[in-house]
């Protein structure tokens, strides 16, 4: 097992040990039974001492996600208490891997799933985007004998960069743009290019905690920096840039994964200015700025501020249109832009040309507006009655803010109640939402979640919304 510890961080290195593998144990990537590498082992992978790993490790088993078994080794907790057994693939935890956390890797399905940030499939122009998929293959076979430009499809490009123009307000050549396989992909040729083993990166506290796995998993230190009502905390930067020399900072500014927060547009402005002056990239990840309520469109991109390739701007329509196509782009210039077509190409060669061209026509009509148009009108009465039931539901102890667009919201607990309890809790009666935890780096408050409003159809969004909340009071009184 391979973890990147970092002797110059202010956390032990036992402590660092203990929360690597809580969060692959939390992420699913060690299962229940599995054994962990012996302490010998483990401080060999990590040339810490036997000490340090064994404190670790008994750390661990106080923490209850780890047991001992005299003479057999250390495995993570089985549940229903099955006893481990010895598997024959144990021997291939004498290799080290690198990766350390995964906020996707297992979830279980429920009936109620309040976890998965995406639509249901019933508000998405599925039978429209068949239809056109199926004529264009009659018409043009050939695209399934064709590799793409790495960069992307021309036409797809210059769709995109209409788009950016007239719907953003940015001005991107389709020669800046490069298409890739979903905005997740965008964050990962990003890092790729960026970051390595000690290298710091600021994001939003809390954040999408897809882009948290993948800074972590390059070995780099993330610095989460809190956010209030406007967004990230400017006023906190300055200081953190100039103690760990950032590369980037990695910001969700429209309707934020997870507390569906938008920054204002002066906290844009003093965010770019920071950048400039401590000599960063922005990553502006834009999965859903389409999507607000009340008929308040959001402020424009930081992107939009930009004349210097400073931004490099991440656009998906996996969430708003087609998540089986998952057709992202990023927005780049200057030799960055070179570097990523490099990533890019080291990647998968180029997003295939079928899910682009899948796209194309939908983008380049009026459809997609009055898919938009639909879809937040949709959205907003799916989270007016999340509100509203909250609010019939819930005492003054627990709080968010109500989303001004996007698919989530934010929910705050009082400090002494575990969300990750109340998750397991509520797994048992088929409910599930995302605990908090997964949105921070390393030390994690435990007292918030995020309820995703947009994937369940509006029946059991209603039947959901009543259970969870029934499922946390009768929690939270077993508690008092
Ligand atoms: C903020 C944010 N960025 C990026 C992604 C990944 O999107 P895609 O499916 O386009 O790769 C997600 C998915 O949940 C997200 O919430």
């Amino acid at each position: 097992m391979k973890l990147s510890l970092s002797r110059g961080s202010r956390d032990s290195l036992s402590e660092q040990i203990f929360q690597q593998i809580t969060s692959r144990i939390h992420s699913n990537m060690l299962t229940s039974g599995e054994k962990l590498p012996s302490v010998r082992q483990l401080s060999a992978d990590t040339g810490v001492s036997l000490l340090t790993v064994h404190k670790a490790y008994k750390r661990l088993e106080a923490a209850g996600v780890v047991q001992s078994i005299h003479g057999k080794g250390v495995f993570v907790k089985a549940v229903l208490n099955e006893s481990p057994a010895m598997s024959s693939y144990d021997w291939q935890l004498s290799i080290p891997t690198y990766l350390t956390r995964s906020s996707f890797h297992s979830r279980p399905k429920t009936k109620y799933r309040f976890d998965y940030s995406a639509l249901n499939s019933g508000l998405l122009p599925t039978i429209y985007l068949a239809d056109q998929l199926k004529q264009m293959l009659e018409a043009e076979s050939s695209i399934l004998g064709t590799y793409g430009d790495v960069q992307g499809d021309f036409l797809t490009r210059e769709a995109f960069s209409a788009y950016f123009q007239n719907e953003l307000g940015l001005s991107g050549s389709p020669d800046n743009i490069i298409m890739t396989t979903g905005l997740h992909q965008g964050i990962e040729l990003i890092a790729k290019t960026l970051l390595g083993p000690g290298d710091v990166i600021i994001t939003e506290a809390p954040t999408y905690p897809g882009a948290l796995d993948i800074f972590i998993n390059r070995g780099a230190k993330v610095i989460p920096i809190a956010m209030d009502e406007e967004g990230i905390r400017t006023d906190l930067l300055a200081q953190v840039a100039r103690a760990y020399h950032p590369k980037a900072i990695y910001v969700n500014p429209t309707f934020q994964n997870p507390t569906g927060r938008s920054m204002s547009m002066e906290r844009r402005q003093e965010l770019l200015y920071q950048a400039q002056l401590h000599g960063m990239f922005i990553i502006e990840d834009d999965s859903w700025s389409e999507l607000y309520f009340d008929e308040k469109p959001p402020p424009k991109p930081i992107k939009s501020l930009d004349d210097e390739g400073r931004v490099l701007f991440l656009k998906g329509f996996s969430k708003a249109l087609a998540p089986g196509i998952r057709v992202g782009a990023i927005l780049a210039e200057g030799s960055f832009k070179q570097s990523l077509l490099s990533a890019k190409s080291s990647s998968d060669l180029g997003t295939p040309l079928l899910t682009q061209r899948a796209v194309l026509p939908f983008l380049t009509s009026t459809r997609m507006l009055e898919h938009f148009e639909k879809l937040r009108l949709a959205l907003e009465l799916r989270r007016d009655k999340t509100v509203a039931v909250l609010a019939n539901s819930f005492d003054s102890s627990i709080s968010w803010s109500v989303p001004e667009g996007g698919l989530n919201i934010w929910l705050t607990f009082p400090e002494n109640v575990s969300t990750l309890d109340l998750y397991e809790y509520c797994l048992q009666h088929d409910v599930s939402f995302l605990p908090g935890h997964a949105c921070y780096p390393y030390e994690p408050p435990y007292n918030h979640l995020r309820l995703t409003y947009s994937i369940l159809n509006e029946h059991d969004l209603e039947e959901g919304l009543k259970t969870f909340v029934a499922l946390t009071n009768a929690f939270l009184k077993q508690k008092i």
